[in-house]
Order: structure tokens, then sequence, then C-alpha cells
């Protein structure tokens, strides 16, 4: 429940007490140095975001992906950009090719970048210009184990985060894989931005519970992640 005690100051969804502004004006809240959540940062974004997923998805299908180790992924997967994220028994990389069809990659949407840049300099890292974004679907019980996004040709740009549809719980470690993670939910909406120091801190996501509320109003009975990079 969000307690209003100032009626006319807007409601920040799910708001904790660690709030502070870097000065252009969403709140933001820290979770490492580098590090920051952006609540409901994606919410008015959402139906225009969702409409071009659903475009990118009709070309470039979501497919379960292998690991180097032969396992599939439990979620399911495409890309669009100059270069998509693809993992097989060769290993991990970027590819200007999406490998099931041949061709390009669908081009990165203009509201994936706007809201990538936009999240990035409220964040402190003006600038930003991600050349790929991959889509994640996770259905209940499917999760993201601790992993580092290393993949990227340099670590300068930072990692833009955005969650959609059902909550999840995000693990956010430190620089070796035996740190212990905090956990924090990410609602439809939310956005985590990493870079500088944080930029190779391992992160992850715990298995998705489904609704007891039923399927979400926009996303059906999912959550979708669209992470944008800046890999090449
Ligand atoms: C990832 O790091 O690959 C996904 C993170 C998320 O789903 O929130
Ligand atoms: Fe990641």
């Amino acid at each position: 429940m969000t307690l209003r005690l100032f009626p006319d100051v807007p409601a920040v969804p799910h708001g904790g007490d660690s709030f502070t502004s870097l000065g252009n004006g969403w709140p933001v809240e820290s979770l490492a140095e580098g590090a920051w959540l952006l609540r409901g940062f994606a919410i008015g974004a959402a139906q225009t975001l969702w409409r071009e997923i659903e475009r990118v998805i009709k070309e470039a299908p979501l497919r379960q992906m292998s690991t180097p180790g032969g396992q599939k992924m439990s979620v399911r997967t495409t890309s669009c950009g100059e270069v998509g994220w693809v993992s097989d028994r060769k290993g991990y990389r970027y590819a200007a090719c999406d490998p099931e069809s041949t061709c390009p990659w669908p081009a990165l949407p203009e509201s994936f970048l706007h809201l990538a840049q936009t999240a990035a300099t409220e964040a402190g890292y003006a600038g930003f210009v991600p050349d790929s974004c991959l889509i994640n679907r996770y259905d209940p019980g499917t999760r993201m184990s601790l992993h580092q996004d290393k993949d990227e040709r340099d670590f300068a740009a930072p990692i833009v985060s955005v969650s959609l549809g059902f909550d999840a719980i995000f693990l956010f470690g430190g620089l070796r894989r035996n740190d212990r993670p905090s956990r924090t939910r990410l609602y439809h909406g939310d956005v985590v931005v990493w870079g500088g120091p944080a930029r190779l801190r391992f992160h992850g996501v715990l298995p998705i519970a489904s609704s007891a509320d039923g399927p979400h109003p926009l996303i059906g009975p999912h959550r979708f992640n669209l992470t944008l990079r800046k890999a090449t």
C-alpha cells in the first residue's frame, strides 16, 4: 500500500525510503555504487514497447537457446538491433544475423532507444547509444542464473534492463560469483541501470511465480525483460 500524505505529489509505485534524485527528476534507488533502480520509469511507454516487442518476435521468433555446455536455457530469447546475443555449443557471442533465419535481426525500435537513453541519463550515464536489445520471455518457473554481462566489446557503456509483466526477484551480486547477492522485487515498468564500477557485477533472476491475479493485462502470463547494451 502506498500511504499518500500529500495527495498532490505523485505517488511513486512501490516506493521505499531510500530515494534520491541524480538531478533530472526521476527518483532513483541505489542497488550498489553505479547501479540504480528507476521504479516505474517504463510504465508510460509500456504499450508502445509491447507493440514493438510483438512486431520483433513475429520477425525473429523467441527460441530456447543452448548454453555452451549443451543445456537449454529456461527463458525464451530473441534480439533486435545491429547485432543480437546468441548462445550455442560454440559459446556466447553477438551475431549480425539471426542463426534461425540467417537474416539480419529486426532494427532497434525508436521507442527502445529513447527509453534506454533517457533511463541511462537519469542514472548518470548520458550519451548511451545501445546497438542491441536482448528480449527474454520468462514463463512461470523459469529463471536466470547468476552471470556477468561480459560479451560486449568494452564495458564503458552501462546496461539498461526493463521489466514488463509479472514481477520478479532480481539478484544483484558482487564482482565475484560467490559474493552474496541482494534481492529486489522488480515490477512491471521498472528499469535497472548499471555501469561504471557495477558494470561487471553478477546478477540473475529467481524462478518467476505465476500471479494470483491471473495474466498481466498487457503482457499476458509472462515476464518480459529487455536488456539494452552497446555490444560492438
Ligand atoms: C539478464 O540479465 O539477462 C536478465 C535480467 C532480468 O531478466 O531482469
Ligand atoms: Fe544479464
